[in-house]
C-alpha cells in the first residue's frame, strides 16, 4: 500500500498545515478518497461546538474493517498483520497474515450473530493481550456493533460499572491472562462483575491459561466451540454491514475529575480517517515494516495504533501480551531483536523503570533495525528522553514525543519522524487539522508566543471525541462548556519562542499515574467505601518512574482498629473497587482536612505537601482552622 497523503518535508508540512486551516473540507475530503466507502459522503463537515455536534463525512458509507482487511487482500493478502509475542519467552509465538486476520474476523463475527448480537448491541472486551482481544474488536465493528474494551487490570466493581453504564448484553473474555508471573483470573472477575447484572445475556470465552472457571449453563459458551460450529456450518463470510460515516464505533470508559469514568464515544468515519493519517505520518510508516506498540487495547493508544491505524494502513502491527520487566527488564530489546521492529511506540513509565535495570540487557541485544521511536501518555522528562535517544535509538532514531487523549482519538500534536524536528520534552508542532490554542483563566485566548495557559482546541478534527454515552449534557459541560465554543484538554501548555508546544500536565483533578488516568474523586470514593475512613482527599505527588503517584490523606476512625492494618486494608479496597493502577502509594491519616469556610478542601496546600515542597503554603488565612495545616506538615512523608 502507498500512502500519497505522507508528508515528506518540512516545506510539505506546512503547506499541508497551511491546506488544512484554510480550507478542512477540501483537505479532508482528498484524504477521505483514498479509503474504501460504500457510498461517499455528501457533507464533509458540519458543527458546533455549543451543543456540541460534529458529524464528518455525513451521508457516507463505509465498513472499517473492509479498509482495515478486505482492501488489503488483492495485493497483500500474505503480508503479516499481526505479529504476536507470547508472555512466556519459550512459548511458540503466532503471525497472522491479513488472510488469516480477514478469515478469523469473518468468522468470530458470524459467532457474534449466532449468539444474538446485532447492529448497534454494545459488547464488553475484557481479555488479556492476545490475538483474539484484536479479533473481537474487528468482529464487533464488521456486524456494526460497538463495542467497550475494559482494560485486563480493572476490578469487578469497574466491570459493573461500565456494563451498567452501557447496557451491555454480552462480554466477551478470557478464562484467564497472563501478565509476567501472575495468572489473573478474568472469567471469575467477570462472574463477580454479573452477580447483580440484570443486562447480559451471552459470555463468550477463549480459553488461554487453564484456569478452572464456572460456565454457566445457557449463558456461557466458548470461543472455540462457536468458532467450530460456524466452520462446520460454512459461515467462512460475514458481509460487512454498512455503517453511516456517524456510527459509532466504540465506547471507551476513561476518567474524569468528577464522579465516575464516562464513555467516551468514537464515531466510524472521522476516527478510521484520523488514526490512518496520524500514524502514517507521524511515525512516517513504510510498507514491510513492523511497529511495536507497547500499549494495551484496554486503552486508547492501542486501539488507535495496535489495531485501527496500522490496519488500516496494510500494516504489520506487533502486540506483547506480557510486561516490560519480565523474565527480566530486557524483554522489549529481546522483542526488538527478535522481530527486526522499525517503530517502538512506549510510554515514559516504561522507559523511566528500564532505566533503573542499567545498561547489561541492552547492550547485548541488536537494535539496528530500529528506525522511530515513540512516546505517549505523559509527559517525558528530559532525562528519560535522552536516555531513550541514545541507548535504544543509539543517537540515530528520531523521537516523537505524541500528545494526545482518549477524547480525541488519534495523535494530536507531535513531531513527524524524520520530517519536523524533535525536542527533549517537546510534543512540539501541530498536525495538520489540528487548531491548538492556548487559553487564560478568564477565557481569552492568549496570543504570541513564549506563553502558558489552559490547551484547547477550536477547530474539529475528524477523530474527535462526539459524545459521552448516555449523557450528551456531560460532554458538553466537561469540554465545551469551560472555555466558549473550545474544546478543553484539560491540560496545561507552554508554547515556546519557536511556537513549539510543550504539555506541562493536568489543570484539573485528573492524575496520570504511569501513563494511567486516574481521577481523584474516584480514588477518593474507594478509600471512602472502607469502614474504618471518615473521609478523603487525593493529590498528585512527583514520583520517579509512575511520573506521579496517588497520596491519600484519611481521616481515620481510630476506633477502628490498628492503624498499619487499616492501610493495607484501605489499599485492598482500592484495588476491588477500581483495580491495582489505582492504588495509593502513601497514605497519611491526619486529623482533619483543610477546608474553606465554604467546605471546599483546599487542595493547593494538599498537593504542596505531598510534594514535599511546604516552604511556601501560600494564603491559609481563608482556612476554617489553619492550624490543622501544621498538623498535616509533621506528618508528613
Ligand atoms: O495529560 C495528557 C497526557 O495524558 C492525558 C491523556 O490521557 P489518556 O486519555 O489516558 O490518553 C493517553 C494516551 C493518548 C493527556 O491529557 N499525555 C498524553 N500524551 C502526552 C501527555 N502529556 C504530555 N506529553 C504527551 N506526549
Amino acid at each position: 500500500m502507498n500512502y500519497p497523503y505522507q508528508i515528506k518535508s518540512i516545506e510539505e508540512y506546512q503547506e499541508h498545515y497551511k491546506q488544512s486551516i484554510e480550507q478542512p473540507e477540501k483537505f479532508w475530503a482528498e484524504i477521505a478518497n483514498h479509503f474504501v466507502w460504500k457510498k461517499k459522503w455528501e457533507n464533509v463537515l458540519s458543527w458546533d461546538f455549543k451543543t456540541p455536534s460534529v458529524k464528518w463525512f455525513e451521508g457516507g458509507k463505509l465498513n472499517i474493517t473492509e479498509n482495515c482487511l478486505d482492501r488489503h487482500l488483492a495485493k497483500n493478502a500474505d503480508v503479516p498483520a499481526i505479529l504476536w509475542e507470547s508472555n512466556n519467552p519459550k512459548e511458540d509465538n503466532l503471525s497472522l497474515t491479513y488472510q488469516e486476520l480477514y478469515d478469523k474476523v469473518n468468522q468470530f463475527a458470524n459467532v457474534l450473530k449466532n449468539n444474538g448480537v446485532q447492529k448497534g448491541d454494545r459488547v464488553c472486551i475484557y481479555m488479556g493481550m492476545i490475538p483474539e482481544l484484536a479479533i473481537a474488536t474487528l468482529a464487533c465493528a464488521r456486524i456494526g456493533a460497538i463495542h467497550s474494551v475494559i482494560f485486563g487490570g480493572f476490578s469487578a466493581q469497574a466491570i459493573a460499572d461500565r456494563l451498567e453504564d452501557a447496557q451491555s448484553e454480552f462480554i466477551i473474555t478470557c478464562d484467564g491472562a497472563f501478565r509476567g508471573p501472575k495468572d489473573i483470573p478474568l472469567k471469575n472477575v467477570v462472574d463477580d462483575a454479573l452477580i447483580r447484572n440484570q443486562t447480559v445475556k451471552k459470555v463468550i470465552v477463549y480459553l488461554r491459561t487453564h484456569t478452572p472457571v464456572s460456565m454457566l449453563k445457557g449463558r456461557d459458551v466458548w470461543w472455540s466451540d462457536e468458532m467450530d460450529k460456524v466452520v462446520e456450518q460454512g459461515q467462512q463470510y460475514c458481509e460487512p454491514e454498512a455503517m453511516d460515516a456517524e456510527d459509532i464505533l466504540f465506547i471507551l470508559y476513561t476518567s474524569g475529575s468528577t464522579g465516575k469514568p464516562k464513555g467516551v464515544v468514537h464515531t466510524t468515519a472521522g476516527y478510521m480517517v484520523w488514526t490512518n493519517y496520524t500514524f502514517v505520518n507521524v511515525f512516517q510508516y513504510q510498507p514491510g515494516q513492523v511497529h511495536f506498540c507497547t500499549a494495551d487495547i484496554g486503552w486508547i493508544t492501542g486501539h488507535s495504533y495496535i489495531v485501527y491505524g496500522p490496519l488500516s494502513a496494510g500494516a504489520t502491527t506487533l502486540m506483547f501480551e506480557g510486561i516490560p520487566t519480565w523474565p527480566d527488564a530486557g524483554r522489549f530489546w529481546e522483542i526488538v531483536q527478535k522481530y527486526k521492529v522499525d517503530i517502538l511506540y512506549t510510554a515514559p513509565t516504561a522507559i523511566r523503570s528500564l532505566m533503573g535495570f542499567g545498561l547489561d540487557t541492552i547492550n547485548d541485544k541488536d537494535l539496528s533495525s530500529l528506525k522511530v521511536l515513540g512516546s505517549v501518555g505523559e509527559p517525558i522528562n528530559e532525562e528519560a528522553w535522552h536516555w531513550y535517544n541514545k541507548h535504544i535509538g543509539k543517537e540515530n532514531c528520531p523521537v516523537v514525543d505524541t500528545w494526545w487523549q482518549t477524547e480525541t482519538g488519534g495523535i494530536m500534536i507531535s513531531n513527524l519522524a524524520n520530517v519536523t524536528p524533535g525536542i527533549p520534552s517537546y510534543a512540539t508542532l501541530p498536525l495538520p487539522g489540528v487548531q491548538p490554542c492556548l487559553v487564560d483563566d478568564s477565557g481569552n485566548e492568549i496570543q504570541g508566543n513564549d506563553v502558558s495557559g489552559n490547551l484547547c482546541i477550536k477547530f474539529p478534527w475528524p477523530g474527535m471525541i462526539r459524545t459521552t454515552y448516555g449523557d450528551h449534557e456531560r460532554c458538553r459541560q466537561t469540554y465545551f462548556s469551560v472555555y466558549d465554543n473550545k474544546y478543553f484538554t484539560g491540560d496545561g501548555c507552554y508554547r515556546d519562542e519557536t511556537g513549539n508546544y510543550r504539555i506541562t500536565g493536568r489543570v484539573d483533578d485528573v492524575l496520570n499515574v504511569s501513563g494511567h488516568r486516574i481521577g481523584t474523586a474516584e480514588v477518593e470514593n474507594a478509600i471512602n467505601m472502607h469502614t474504618g475512613v471518615i473521609e478523603s482527599a487525593v493529590v498528585g505527588y512527583p514520583h520517579d518512574i509512575k511520573g506521579q503517584g496517588i497520596y491519600a490523606y484519611v481521616i481515620f476512625d481510630n476506633t477502628h482498629g490498628d492503624a498499619e492494618l487499616t492501610k493495607k486494608d484501605i489499599i485492598q479496597t482500592v484495588s476491588r473497587v477500581i483495580g491495582p493502577i489505582a492504588k495509593p502509594d502513601k497514605i497519611q491519616f491526619v486529623p482533619g482536612l483543610p477546608k474553606t469556610r465554604s467546605g471546599k478542601i483546599m487542595r493547593r496546600i494538599l498537593r504542596k505537601i505531598a510534594e514535599g515542597d511546604t516552604s511556601n503554603l501560600g494564603d491559609t488565612s481563608t482556612l476554617l482552622d489553619p492550624s490543622l495545616v501544621d498538623v498535616i506538615k509533621e506528618g508528613a512523608f
